[in-house]
Order: C-alpha cells, then structure tokens, then sequence
C-alpha cells in the first residue's frame, strides 16, 4: 500500500507512488480508501496530472481529482451555463469547471495573487478553455460585487475566515436552483475539536448558516477534505 510522503495544507497529501490523498490531524476518509477511489477513477488529461503534480512539489492545496469529478459532474446535472469560482488559485477547479461547460458557458476566476493567475490562464489556454474564462485578480468578494448578473454556480475556496461572508454575499448572487459549493468545510476534522482558531470558526459559522438558511437545501459529502452542496430554492 502507498505510504505518505508529504503533506499539505487542508489534508492533502502526496504518496511515494505519486498520487495525491488526505492525511490530516483526523482521517476523513481513511487514506486506504481515498487511494483506493484515486487509482480506480480514470485520469488522463495530461494538463490536469501536470497541475496535480505542480501541486505536489508545491505543497500548494488543491481540490483535488476526485473533488474535480464531482464539480465536473454537478455543472453537467444542473445544466450550468455561468460559474463563478471564488479562489481560483492556480486553475486546477476551474480546469474541471471549464472542461464541463462546453464552449457555451461563461467561467469567471478570481484569485488574490497574480503569479497563480497566470499559472491558471497558461493551463487554461493549453487545454483550450480559456476562451470561456474571465480572469480577475483581486479579493473575489469585491469582485463579486463588479460583477454583474446572476450564476449557476458559485464555487468557494477563499481564506476559510471569509466563509460566513461569502455565504452572505454569495447568496444572493445565485439564480433560483444554483448550487453554492464550498471546500473544505470539514477542515481536517477541525470542525469536532475543542478551541476552535478563526479559520474553523469561519467554517462552523458557515456550515450553520447554509443548514439554518430557509433559502437552501444542504448537504456535506466526507469526500477529502469536506465538501458542501447547497441548492438554493
Ligand atoms: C485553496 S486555494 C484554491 C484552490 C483551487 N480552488 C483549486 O482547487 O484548484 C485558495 C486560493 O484562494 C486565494 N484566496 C484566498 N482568499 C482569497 C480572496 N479573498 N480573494 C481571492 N482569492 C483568495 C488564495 O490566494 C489561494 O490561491
């Protein structure tokens, strides 16, 4: 079985045989059984293994393919047309966003530092998505205020404090049957220890209001580091 070699902000880790898996403080998902689900799913973009490997020697946390599946997935069950990613770091989760939406559809990334910007456009433009993508670097929350219109999908992987307000701000944002998806919201099991820092306050605050909101209909899939799905009505 695959040892753990490295790991990672937000429970990624990498095996001696390469492949990318989830060792935190507390197992979410036991790593026989991630690595188990990780070599029996098909992955063969070579521009996704490249991000996946730049991720690796860069301790840099990404969704991961697993969760990159699902985000595929979710944009094909509700017949997405316009997503917008809120911390898009280097591209990998607006690579799968971008691959679902077909040349029709509208993604808009936004991401604090430029240098990860660029890496994202570069990945973009060789897998031949760019042409569907907006690129803005900045805070994604006041981005989101310059944009305009209303999304599909509002995908969250901003700073983990920033949660509660991106929950109230995202909102809104969504048109009726959108989906608001965030990572992380199980925070390496953070979320069930005591004391918790301001980043797993942040995802406490978060995961109430999308299970008390009247709006949504929410559920958290154990998948890596937690995933949430909230289907506004
Ligand atoms: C976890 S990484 C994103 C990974 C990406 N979603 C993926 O899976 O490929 C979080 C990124 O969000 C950026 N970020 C954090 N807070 C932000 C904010 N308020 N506005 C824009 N970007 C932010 C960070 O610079 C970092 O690159």
């Amino acid at each position: 079985m695959p040892q753990v070699t490295a790991v990672s902000l937000q429970g990624q880790a990498t095996t001696d045989d390469g492949q990318l898996t989830t060792k935190s403080t507390m197992e979410i998902v036991t790593a026989a059984i991630e690595n188990y689900l990780i070599r029996v799913t098909p992955q063969e973009d070579p521009i996704l293994k490249e991000m996946e490997a730049r991720a690796r020697e860069t301790n840099f946390p990404i969704v991961g393919p697993l969760v990159g599946r699902l985000l595929y997935q979710l944009v094909k069950l509700t017949g997405s047309h316009r997503v917008l990613e809120l911390g898009s770091g280097f591209g990998y989760s607006a690579y799968w966003f971008g691959q679902a939406l077909g040349d029709s559809g509208e993604l808009i990334l936004t991401e604090l530092l430029e240098e990860n910007l660029a890496l994202a456009k570069d990945s973009l433009e060789r897998g031949k998505i760019s042409s569907r993508a907006r690129f803005y670097q900045g805070d994604a929350l006041e981005t989101l205020e310059g944009l305009e219109g209303q999304f599909d999908i509002i995908f969250n992987d901003v700073d983990k404090h920033q949660y509660p307000e991106v929950f109230k701000r995202a909102s809104p944002r969504l048109r009726s049957g959108g989906l608001l998806i965030s990572d992380n919201v199980l925070w390496q099991g953070k979320v069930v220890e005591g004391q918790p820092d301001e980043r797993t306050r942040g995802i406490l605050e978060y995961n109430r209001l999308i299970f008390e909101s009247s709006e949504f209909f929410s559920s958290i899939i154990p998948l890596r580091d937690g995933i949430s799905i909230s289907l506004k009505s």
